[in-house]
């Protein structure tokens, strides 16, 4: 695993950067996208690159990690309006292009988004951030290396976490739809953002101790091509050990 030590907006500059070369190089490229508070500086510099016509997504594919169940797509807490919100409405990106896993309608996408993913090529370049227990997408602590897309049952701690989003704890979802650690796996390349103290203990785990379901990341030490980029705050731990 490469690992680089910079602030935020340097970091934001060198993801966005390597998402739109991989772009001008290959039009049709599969990106695999996140939600939440890391990824939003880095679609905002893909949308004024747009804007500044140094790329176009005409041609891109795009599948997120993961989404609530039962949230309808116009709920301003469904992953949908947060990717429709931060990217896909300010850019050219074909919306039919784009895939969020769902059990909407009962279609259950999900159930063959591994495959969807696979056919379209495989993801050449999956985006990251992880939370403060080491989860990626929704797979939490104890969730099996080898699961595919799969419905998950949000953690009690989770769900508390997120009540800050929704006006009642009530009315935050008790269940997910998580691209699963061995889908991550098959991305070509992944790169994972940490920002922030609450992330350091995670990354010093994920980084420097041996691979254990225990610490979802931590997966990702048999992966590759990773790059893991961290402000200074969220490498402290791992860099205090390292010396
Ligand atoms: C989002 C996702 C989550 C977040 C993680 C960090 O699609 O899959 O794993 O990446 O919870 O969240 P933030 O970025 O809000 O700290």
């Amino acid at each position: 695993m490469e690992l680089i030590i910079a602030t935020k907006e340097e970091i934001n500059k060198l993801v966005s950067e390597e998402i739109i070369e991989l772009i001008n190089k290959n039009n049709h490229c599969i990106l695999g996208l996140a939600t939440g508070s890391t990824p939003i500086g880095v679609y905002d510099l893909l949308v004024k690159a747009y804007n500044d016509k140094r790329v176009s997504f005409k041609d891109v594919t795009s599948f997120n990690l993961d989404e609530y169940v039962g949230l309808e797509e116009t709920h301003n807490q469904s992953y949908r309006y947060f990717m429709n919100s931060h990217l896909f409405d300010h850019v050219d990106i074909n919306i039919d292009n784009t895939h969020i896993p769902s059990n909407k309608d009962d279609s259950n996408n999900y159930k063959i988004y591994d495959e969807k993913i696979k056919n379209a090529g495989g993801i050449d370049i999956q985006l990251l951030g992880i939370g403060s227990n080491g989860h990626i997408a929704f797979n939490e602590p104890g969730t099996p290396f080898n699961t595919k897309t799969h419905i998950v049952s949000l953690k009690e701690s989770t769900i508390n976490d997120n009540a800050r989003f929704f006006s009642s704890k009530d009315e935050v979802p008790k269940e997910a739809i998580s691209m699963g650690l061995e889908s991550i796996m098959n991305a070509k390349r992944v790169v994972l953002i940490a920002y922030g103290k609450n992330k350091q203990e995670a990354i010093y785990k994920m980084m420097a101790l041996e691979p254990s379901e225990d610490l979802p990341a931590s997966i990702l030490q048999n992966h590759p091509n990773v790059t893991i980029y961290c402000d200074e705050e969220a490498s402290e731990l791992l860099v205090n050990n390292l010396k």
